[in-house]
């Protein structure tokens, strides 16, 4: 008899047990922009940041103002425009690197010197920079 209750307790907790595992696994979407890179929601890249940092992490590759160099291809190029690569690309390669596909340069090392925050301010700078060539 006492197993009985026992029996009707623990199956009437069983919800309640499978809902707090069921909280546990629920999706955070703060770390799963951090796992792709990106900033906090609603964080929007500054430009004027975005040239300082480019300049430094990026121009020995992409070029002085994303026009390509020796080591890397042009940014501010049809293949990159956003309907094309749009802007989570740039944040996985920087957090990756990229393998060697559409050009003949090697591949790109991942660029850790660079926040997902910094990488939304060179998007901005580079999107910006598309936009004056008219790459859109
Ligand atoms: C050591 C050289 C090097 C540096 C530094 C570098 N890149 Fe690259 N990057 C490359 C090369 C090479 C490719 C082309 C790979 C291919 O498609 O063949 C590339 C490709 C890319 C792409 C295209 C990704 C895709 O999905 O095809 C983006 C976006 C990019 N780089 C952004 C950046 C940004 C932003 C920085 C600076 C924070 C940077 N790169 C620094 C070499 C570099």
């Amino acid at each position: 008899m006492i197993t009985a209750v026992y029996r009707f307790v623990f199956i009437l907790s069983l919800p309640v047990l499978l809902g707090l595992v069921g909280c546990d696994r629920q999706p955070d979407p703060e770390q799963g922009r951090r796992n792709l890179h990106l900033p906090k929601a609603g964080y929007v890249g500054e430009e004027a940041k975005g040239s300082a940092l480019y300049t430094r992490y990026c121009a020995s590759c992409h070029g002085r103002g994303g026009y390509g160099s020796e080591q890397g291809p042009p940014l501010v190029h049809k293949t990159y425009r956003p309907a094309h690569h749009h802007d989570l690309a740039f944040h996985l390669a920087v957090k990756n690197g990229v393998k060697q596909h559409h050009w003949h340069f090697g591949h790109m090392p991942p660029i850790p010197g660079v926040t997902p925050e910094g990488t939304s301010d060179i998007v901005a700078y580079v999107r910006k920079q598309q936009r004056q060539a008219g790459v859109e």
